[in-house]
């Protein structure tokens, strides 16, 4: 066992779990699985969820605060999984403790607070990550490294969607404003942030969406646009299930993913005056629908002393933010205690009122 700073360099990553809901668990599941990963410790917002989930789990200590794994020095990384609306407080109480962290996606409601956690990061030397586990997935990988190598020559446009029926009452977080409700946040940040993976930052966004009663959105499509004439249309919804794929069409050629497109097991790429060609997820990759990579790139960071993952850069994270923020703009979803515009300390984006 050996320790450098703050890294870990030869043992098992020590891991903490924030909050014991649904992706909580599914995550932990995951974690429990590899060798080189150790749950050690779960905080819950009451002592009950907390004992049940590190029964649950075989999880050593269990705390009823989130305070206390924040302090708890033999914690290596925890992993924020609260409603969106909670990740800047814990990620940041985290962050102030000495702990690095894996903060669930949206990484936070808006720029503002995802910058405000980015330079608590910084300032503190922590390792700090957006769990965008589809930037970790091999198959995105691999069709980014096939994009950036110029298959499909220069990218003219995404398309990318990202719906379900999400039969839910008002009271749940994905309708609740004070949770940061919405298919945007929840579900669009996949799409916003696969067109960003392939093309950076959009200069431009327009937006249309239908909204409930409670003020969050229900379908959301937006139209991002870049300097060079590129173009992604990006959709999402929680009141109907879509096919969830996606298509890149480039100068060259055009690669399609069926579906699930932030967790695909292939694609097709199809280069002009060239026959289609398959590519399938490699068996030993292991199962589709895996947090596992995710959870291998910070390890794999930590043993390195890094402080961020070069997979999901905070300034990508940053940029989705910001787009997020505009959109939301552009459709008038608030939650409650934000003040003035979303999308304060972004960059000036050409506005078409929704
Ligand atoms: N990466 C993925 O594939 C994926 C999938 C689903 C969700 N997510 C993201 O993960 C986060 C959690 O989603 P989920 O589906 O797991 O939600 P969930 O099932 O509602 O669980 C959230 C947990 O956070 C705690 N919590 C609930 N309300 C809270 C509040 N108002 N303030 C602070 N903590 C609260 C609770 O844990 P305690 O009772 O222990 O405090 C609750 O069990 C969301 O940001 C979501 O976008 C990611």
């Amino acid at each position: 066992m050996s320790r450098v700073g703050n890294a870990v360099t030869e043992r098992s990553v020590r891991w903490g779990i924030l909050a014991t809901g649904g992706i909580a668990a599914t995550f932990t599941a995951d974690l429990v699985d590899l060798p080189d990963a150790e749950v050690v410790a779960v905080a819950s917002r009451t002592r009950a969820g907390a004992e049940a989930f590190a029964e649950r789990f075989g999880i050593p200590r269990a705390y009823g605060d989130w305070d206390a794994l924040a302090r708890d020095e033999d914690v290596d990384v925890v992993y924020v999984a609260t409603p969106h609306s909670a990740h800047r407080a814990a990620a940041g109480l985290c962050l102030r403790a000495g702990r690095n962290v894996l903060c669930e996606k949206p990484f936070t409601l808006n720029v503002r607070e995802a910058a405000e956690l980015v330079a608590l990061a910084r300032e503190n030397g922590r390792f700090l990550m957006e769990a965008m586990w589809m930037y970790c997935n091999p198959m995105v990988r691999r069709l980014k490294a096939l994009v950036d190598d110029g298959a499909i020559g220069e990218v003219r446009t995404v398309q990318a969607d990202f719906g379900l029926a999400a039969e839910v009452p008002p009271s749940h977080r994905l309708r609740d404003p004070a949770q940061g409700g919405g298919a945007l946040l929840d579900l669009g940040v996949y799409p916003v942030s696969f067109a960003q993976l392939l093309l950076g930052e959009p200069s431009g966004v327009t937006a249309r969406a239908v909204l409930s009663e409670e003020g969050v959105d229900l379908q959301t499509g937006a139209l991002l646009s870049w300097e060079n004439g590129a173009l992604a249309s990006v959709h999402c919804s929680i009141v109907g299930g879509t096919a969830t794929s996606a298509s890149i069409t480039g100068s060259r050629g055009r690669i399609d993913v069926p579906d699930g497109f932030f967790f695909p097991d292939r694609f097709v790429l199809h280069r002009d005056g060239r026959d289609p060609e398959e590519f399938t997820a490699d068996p030993a990759d292991g199962p589709r629908a895996s947090y596992r990579h995710q959870a291998r790139e910070v390890m794999r960071a930590l043993r390195a002393g890094e402080t961020e993952s070069p997979l999901v850069p905070l300034d990508g994270t940053l940029a989705v933010m910001r787009t997020l923020d505009a959109v939301r703009d552009r459709i008038g979803v608030r939650y409650p205690g934000e003040s003035g515009a979303t999308g304060e300390g972004a960059p000036a984006l050409e506005v078409t009122p929704a």
